[in-house]
């Protein structure tokens, strides 16, 4: 574990959360290099070349965490072009990219076909003619993948569910022959890949693997009337361990996977992996600013907010919530909620902690999702972010000062 105690202290590698909170500040995320690098090892090492791995760059944007990534060989996953753009800043490679995304504008098509991006996952008809629209404007060829909604049940949280025929995302499978037919036959498209992504924080493989036996039936098909597909990309989703959930055997799925695939000739595979990268490689630090006991119940008052960390608010979703220095004191039971003007703006509740003023806590597996989520809501400056290796903290971004908040906003002068 890259987060453990060690003479009561709470550490990310070597370097006591304690120090880094009072050198930076709080709310601050601080990421473990060696918790990233070993989280992607771990998909790298079961997915031999040709296969490629796409990290999902909404999952954690950081700049210096996409280098690092980079550096290792990652291709993307993204969203928008501020992503493109982000990896592009990051030293990341415009064609190990995919673009995403249910809307993507003229403007961000023109981008990345400009920039020479893999692939665009394309998601409807009337996607699959702006692509092509755009691209001859440029004259130009765009590599297609069709987003295949596969109907299957992902068992997870209903606001992270893709892969259902009830959700916006993905091309019906009904349609799907007719439309790489058409998507095959347009001049300035290159039908090269079918994808899916069926949903996020997925424990099990067999909802992977049952959208897999459809893909690549699918793709049997589509090659036997002469349309050669030549990627498959099954997205992301792999979940992690938030409150002791038995996450599937990342490995054991990925060699499924190439199993299933051994008899379609030349067919690479790719996986768009986010949480799975850098969930557990992350920890959000909060201070407490006060205790306050309730009639019903006691509320810890602390520093970060739903603005820092949505995914309370948003999906009620369990983040461990544990002192960075451990005591002997005895625990109580207290809600740990923030600043924030809303109700719905807690951390955690009903948790065991002893903390008073002034101590410092760790919201743990706060790495996806949780600065990419954050806004300046209550016009709450965005928190720092470190980057921990070994025993050295790097500053990966800087704390927002308050000018930041109205950077762009305008006064409005009289007029006379
Ligand atoms: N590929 C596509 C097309 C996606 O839409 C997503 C995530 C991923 C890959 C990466 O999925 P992952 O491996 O991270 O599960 N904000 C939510 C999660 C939303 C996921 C959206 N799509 C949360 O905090 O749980």
């Amino acid at each position: 574990m890259s987060f453990d105690y060690l003479q009561q202290q709470l550490h990310a590698e070597q370097c006591p959360l304690n120090e880094l909170a009072e050198r930076f500040g709080t709310p601050l995320f601080v990421y473990s290099k060696a918790q990233l690098l070993a989280n992607w090892q771990q998909f790298a090492k079961v997915w031999p070349a040709p296969h490629r791995l796409c990290y999902a760059v909404k999952a954690n944007s950081n700049l210096a965490i996409l280098n690092q990534l980079a550096k290792l060989g990652a291709g993307f996953d993204i969203v928008s072009g501020g992503e493109l753009a982000r990896v592009l800043a990051a030293g990341g490679r415009a064609d190990s990219v995919v673009f995403s995304g249910v809307a993507k504008t003229r403007a961000e098509m023109r981008y990345a076909l400009e920039q020479g991006i893999y692939c665009f996952n394309v998601e409807s008809a009337a996607e699959l003619e702006r692509l092509n629209d755009v691209a001859a404007a440029l004259d130009k060829v765009a590599p297609v993948s069709l987003r295949i909604n596969p109907d299957v049940d992902a068992q997870t949280h209903p606001y992270i569910s893709t892969g259902l025929k009830t959700n916006k995302f993905g091309i019906a499978m009904t349609d799907a022959v007719a439309l790489a037919r058409h998507a095959a036959s347009l001049k300035n498209l290159n039908l090269k890949g079918l994808d899916c992504h069926i949903g996020s924080q997925i424990l099990k493989a067999s909802p992977f693997l049952d959208a897999a036996d459809i893909m690549l039936d699918l793709i049997r098909q589509l090659r036997s009337e002469g349309i050669h597909i030549r990627h498959l990309d099954m997205g992301g989703g792999m979940g992690i361990s938030y409150n002791h959930e038995q996450p599937m055997d990342v490995s054991d799925y990925l060699l499924k996977l190439q199993q299933k695939a051994q008899d379609v000739t030349d067919l690479t595979l790719m996986l768009e992996p986010g949480r799975a990268i850098v969930g557990n490689a992350g920890v959000m630090l909060t201070r407490v600013e006060f205790n306050k006991p309730g009639l019903d119940k006691n509320f810890l008052l602390v520093d970060a907010g739903m603005n820092d960390l949505l995914r309370p608010a948003l999906y009620q979703a369990y983040h461990d919530i544990i002192p960075v220095r451990q005591s002997d004191a005895e625990p109580s039971i207290v809600d740990v909620v923030g600043p924030v003007c809303e109700t719905g703006d807690f951390l955690g509740h009903a948790r065991h902690i002893a903390a008073v003023e002034g101590d410092v806590l760790a919201v743990l597996n706060a790495g996806a999702y949780g600065f990419t989520m954050s806004s300046n809501y209550n016009s709450r400056p965005r928190a720092a972010e470190v980057l921990v290796d070994g025993d050295r903290a790097h500053l990966i971004r800087a704390r927002e000062p308050l000018e930041q908040l109205w950077q762009g906003e305008q006064l409005v002068e009289e007029s006379r």
